[in-house]
């Protein structure tokens, strides 16, 4: 049974804004904090009650906020502190909490701790950083190349386990622990609701099995960052890898005031070995993994995050739905699949009108550092047409051009050229178009979430499921107090389904001349089915 706590938390629908790429208030090309404010409305209307934003703070840019020069400001292209206090006070009058964005394991260069750090080996920030005479491993940068940088002025090398510019904070050293206490205080006085928290797996690291991450005080370093916080009011939601239940348990179990929940990314995953490759990813092994962990957190209870999406993966809807003649068919299915289970629902920006891959022929339409590292190692690999073709299929940038709100110059994103293009199917794919089309997402994203929120059901409910492993779609029902929910959601290809028990009727789906039930489910098609 979920903790009371935890039933509050269960009831969030979270959106999650790439801030840079939402909405441009003041016309120089780049998204910014009023732009979300003059958004709210939108968001409103589309029934979320949460919004996560991606890192504002002041930064470089290098990794486009992930590299933080100041936790205690805003990047000037942004806005200002009073834009984001406004955010926050125009957010709770509508009852939307504002989760930010946590990046404990690194700052940017550019940050005075790591200034003063590399100035000298004895300096009160000297051991803010992991320094070393010589690399200390052959550890790799997640955008290629080592991981750790030679220092000139310091003659040392650095750990970064991202961007050069990016240099992994030193934990085991009590004034960092203490530093990020500090920053965690100053926002949720401001009143922020939670955080989510980036790669938080990493900031123990462990040395002696050559893992930068699941270092033996991890869970000692997150106790510290939040668990003299009331957990009951503050959100967390850790980026962090969980093996299995028992790693997930130890992060999130309500007693152990570390994280109320993580990211698995197990079923985005599915075990490819390269994101920039295409695999015969199929619904199937999704349902199956999704399956799985509902199972683990519910008989552990634990909550688990709902996502198909973010910002560091291309369309979920492109790599393993159909994103050109069923598209709606298949966003309103994913979105079935995903946001009628137990868990937190996390939207990515886009995700309501169906949002699709872009496809750019030259490399010079791209911007993202982890993209154009890799450009260049894959072209030196397997020439410049394939690293162009496995850019253009796994680049983050694919969730990160410019929301679409119409077909106009610009997208109606701005009124100057936005920072990166726009998606290369903008015109087809854009909110206007959207609203006004028979087959809109977002009028099924809006209907879907409405249900979610009124059905305890689909909330709280225990999770059985109806079809076989071998079945080419997903049935499940959601029982709590005697009341069911059925949820049916085919894959590609048409399935006759015959369910053991009454269905219930027709609450939501995604053709609209299906009445009640009838055996045949066609390619890509959703319903659900209940008391209510
Ligand atoms: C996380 C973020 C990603 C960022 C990286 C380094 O994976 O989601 O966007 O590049 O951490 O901060
Ligand atoms: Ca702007």
């Amino acid at each position: 049974m979920l903790s009371e706590k935890y039933k509050q938390f269960a009831q969030m629908i979270v959106y999650q804004i790439y801030p840079r790429s939402f909405n441009d208030s003041n016309g120089d090309g780049i998204g910014d904090i009023r732009g979300i404010i003059e958004k709210l409305e939108y968001l409103n209307e589309l029934g979320i009650n949460a919004i996560w934003i991606c890192p504002c703070y002041k930064s470089p840019n290098d990794d486009n906020g992930y590299d933080i020069s100041d936790y205690y400001d805003i990047m000037d292209e942004f806005g200002t502190l009073d834009d984001i206090k406004e955010l926050i006070s125009e957010a709770h009058r509508r009852e939307i909490k504002i989760i930010m964005d946590l990046v404990p394991n690194h700052t940017s260069t550019q940050h005075k701790w790591f200034i003063e750090s590399k100035k000298s080996k004895d300096n009160y920030y000297s051991d803010f950083y992991y320094w070393f005479d010589e690399p200390a491993n052959d550890w790799k940068s997640e955008f290629g190349g080592s991981a750790w940088e030679y220092c000139a002025e310091r003659n040392q090398y650095y750990l970064h386990s991202y961007a050069v510019s990016q240099a992994d904070l030193n934990w085991d050293n009590p004034k960092v622990v203490e530093e990020m206490q500090k920053v965690v205080d100053y926002w949720t006085a401001l009143g922020v609701d939670g955080f989510r928290c980036d790669v938080i797996d990493q900031i123990s690291k462990d040395f002696e099995n050559g893992r930068n991450c699941f270092g033996p005080n991890l869970h000692k370093y997150i106790n510290a960052l939040f668990g003299r916080h009331e957990t009951e009011k503050l959100f967390t939601v850790g980026e962090c890898w969980a093996e299995d239940i028992e790693e997930f348990c130890r992060h999130a179990k309500e007693e152990r005031k570390e994280l109320t929940t993580l990211f698995q990314f197990d079923h985005i995953d599915c075990g490819r070995e390269s994101k920039f490759v295409p695999k015969n990813d199929s619904l199937k092994s999704v349902r199956d993994i999704l399956i799985k962990w509902q199972k683990l957190c519910y008989d552990n209870d634990l909550l688990y995050t709902l996502f198909s999406d973010n910002h560091d993966h291309s369309p979920f809807i492109s790599r393993i739905g159909n994103d050109r003649e069923l598209r709606y068919e298949s966003a309103c299915l994913i979105a079935t699949m995903f946001y009628t289970l137990r868990g937190i629902p996390f939207i990515y920006q886009g995700q309501e009108i169906g949002t699709a891959s872009s496809h750019y022929d030259s490399i010079d339409h791209f911007r993202d550092v982890e993209s154009l590292n890799l450009y260049k190692i894959f072209s030196e690999q397997y020439g410049e047409e394939k690293a162009l073709e496995m850019i253009n299929f796994g680049s983050r940038d694919n969730e990160r051009h410019p929301f679409s709100w119409n077909g106009g110059k610009y997208a109606g994103f701005s009124t100057a050229e936005p920072w990166i293009p726009l998606n290369s199917r903008f015109n087809e794919i854009n909110l206007e178009r959207d609203m006004l089309s028979q087959k809109s997402v977002f009028k099924y994203y809006k209907d879907l979430i409405a249900l979610r929120k009124n059905s305890p059901e689909i909330l709280f409910g225990d999770f059985e499921v109806l079809s076989k492993p071998q079945d080419n779609y997903f049935a499940f029902t959601r029982t709590y107090e005697g009341k069911t929910v059925t949820v049916i959601c085919n894959f590609e290809r048409p399935s006759q389904i015959a369910l053991p028990s009454r269905e219930g009727k027709l609450l939501l789906g995604n053709y609209s001349d299906r009445k009640g039930f009838s055996e045949l489910f066609r390619p890509y098609e959703a319903a659900v089915y209940g008391d209510i």
